[in-house]
């Protein structure tokens, strides 16, 4: 069993810290605790945008900042108070949009500034903010810096990028390999030294022991944030630094799906630097009220605990993605994840899906019971104690819709690591909309298919449909917006011995919420004692259910895949 407490602030301090902490910074939205002393983030719903497949407004195939704007008021009816965008830079796009040529500026593609500001001003009509994506550890090899760093070794940028002679001719410095496939050095002909990547060749490695880096990117953030930007999500954390002296990484048994040998990125990734440079950027984000999102990949609790800082003074919302990794519907797994990160320091933030994972309809899904399992999903993580941050699409029931051919690929690790990698095309296809062609995203032919499931699983037809996947994320969006025991409540996991029904408890001040989840394909029941609880004479009774089920007394009955989630008071 877990238990935590709600509130991390002095009790008999809210009035006051309303009062103190409520700044406004001309253009960012700035206010930073509500009533009841939470910081906005706290009780917000995130919701992550790829650009390029949200809504495209000019038909050119590619979505844009005008069709975000459109599509504000769609968000804040969802139950959605900010969006993450993910990259809208300049860019040459070969990781579409994570190879930035410009950190203070538009893609043409997708707009400009002007854009910008007004679908930051739609947004606050809609109350919905606006979070970019920062791209910290890497630029594009069209930066202008890395432009100028590359062009001789005594450029002004020289330094700014990580640049060593090879071990011997024709061999990479050491052995360190790239995300995306190969080596993770590149030779340069003109100056013939390699530059390091940790992902793609054009993505050339910053130096972030370098001051001029340092302070350039957090004068960035600051000019986002006057920009009326709510906060950022921090793109791969955990590789601003490598080993200077650059020893060879342990290589592991076994190649990976790039066909690289497996290793241990003990000398390129995670260094104690990591946190210094999250403190400086977080106290940069504290002058605007603003939140940090971390893209935290960690391999157990204690890693991600420590990046919310020691004095909650590094990343307010690091992700779980631990979470993401219990890839089937296993109550003791979920239940052990979910205690464990409940145990943090910190406020937990959990996700189900995202632009790099294969999409939760398909992770979960078993092929039949897909939309039960979609409603399922939506309803558990979204009852947690936590922030979550969904995916655009998932609120449909979208699916993932691979690649066939090698020559439809579009992601750089699908053309790398073809036929074993795939690719990440299959999570990134265009929003499905309604049932007019490509799915009402575009006019025109879109950059990526739009899967046939468009037809049934679309914002119109389901918005129509009571018992649809939508309407589902819509009433339980709506209840954590209102009731207090999901906004403040404490969590306490319930019969911790059922392999089937995921059930918890989460109350505040004597109301409760309990929610019974039957993760498996046959009927369940479960009866529920919540007298040690400090509920036990209260009957549950439903708020929201899957159609056959019922609670009678204390024993809820669940069809397969079926929920619950219903109020119990003292
Ligand atoms: C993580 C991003 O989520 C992913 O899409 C990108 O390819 C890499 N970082 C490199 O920036």
């Amino acid at each position: 069993m877990s238990r935590r407490s709600p509130l991390r602030m002095p009790s008999l301090m809210p009035g006051l810290l309303l009062v103190l902490l409520c700044s406004s910074v001309a253009g960012a939205q700035t206010q930073s605790v509500d009533a009841k002393g939470h910081p906005w983030w706290q009780h917000a719903v995130f919701y992550e945008i790829y650009p390029r497949s949200f809504a495209d407004s000019n038909n050119d195939g590619v979505g844009d900042l005008e069709g975000i704007s459109s599509k504000m008021s769609y968000l804040h009816e969802l139950g959605v108070d900010a969006i993450w965008i993910a990259p809208c830079y300049p860019s040459p796009q070969v990781d579409f949009g994570y190879d930035v040529a410009d950190y203070r500026n538009i893609d043409p593609m997708y707009g400009n500034l002007a854009d910008f500001d007004h679908m930051v001003a739609e947004g606050r009509k809609h109350r919905v903010r606006v979070i970019l994506d920062f791209v910290p550890n890497h630029t594009s090899d069209q930066h202008p810096w890395f432009q100028d760093s590359k062009s001789s070794r005594t450029a002004s940028h020289r330094d700014w990028y990580i640049w060593r002679d090879g071990k011997a001719p024709g061999q990479p410095p050491n052995n360190w390999i790239s995300g995306f496939g190969g080596t993770a050095w590149t030779l340069d002909p003109t100056t013939n030294q390699y530059f390091y990547h940790i992902f793609y060749t054009q993505q050339p490695d910053l130096n972030w022991r370098n001051p001029a880096v340092e302070q350039v990117m957090l004068d960035t953030t600051r000019w986002w944030y006057k920009r009326g930007v709510s906060g950022f999500r921090l793109d791969a954390v955990d590789t601003l630094f490598e080993d200077p002296a650059l020893h060879d990484n342990p290589v592991l048994p076994g190649t990976n799906k790039q066909g690289d040998p497996n290793m241990q990125d003990k000398n390129n990734k995670n260094f104690p630097e990591v946190h210094e440079v999250l403190r400086k950027l977080r106290k940069v984000a504290d002058e605007s009220g603003a939140v940090l999102i971390g893209e935290t990949w960690t391999s157990n609790v204690a890693e991600l605990d420590r990046y919310y800082g020691e004095d909650g003074n590094e990343l307010q919302m690091p992700m779980d993605f631990m979470f993401t990794t219990v890839n089937k519907l296993s109550p003791p797994e979920f239940r052990r994840q979910i205690a464990a990160v409940d145990g943090t320091h910190g406020w937990p933030v959990f996700v189900i899906g995202n632009h790099d994972l294969v999409r939760s309809y398909n992770r979960y899904g078993d092929g039949k019971n897909n939309d039960a399992i979609a409603k399922l999903m939506g309803a558990f993580y979204l009852t947690l104690r936590g922030t979550p941050v969904m995916y655009y699409g998932e609120e449909i029931g979208m699916e993932n819709n691979d690649p066939t051919r090698k020559e439809e690929v579009k992601d750089p690790i699908g053309r790398t690591g073809w036929p074993e990698e795939k690719g990440r095309d299959g999570e990134r296809t265009p929003m499905q909309w309604n049932t007019a062609p490509n799915a009402g995203f575009s006019k025109r032919g879109p950059w990526l298919p739009v899967p046939p499931s468009y037809r049934t699983h679309n914002v119109a037809s389901e918005s129509k449909d009571t018992n649809s996947v939508l309407s589902l994320y819509r009433k339980v969006l709506a209840l954590r917006h209102t009731n207090e025991a999901l906004l403040e409540g404490s969590y306490t996991a319930l019969n911790e011995d059922d392999p089937n029904v995921m059930s918890y408890l989460r109350s505040y001040k004597g109301k409760g919420v309990l929610v019974a989840l039957n993760m498996s394909a046959a009927p369940q029941k479960a009866i529920f004692h919540l007298s040690q609880q400090g509920f036990g004479r209260a009957m549950p009774k439903a708020l929201i259910a899957s159609p056959a089920a019922s609670v009678k007394g204390n024993e809820v009955t669940l069809e397969p895949f079926g929920l619950l989630i219903a109020e119990v008071n003292q």
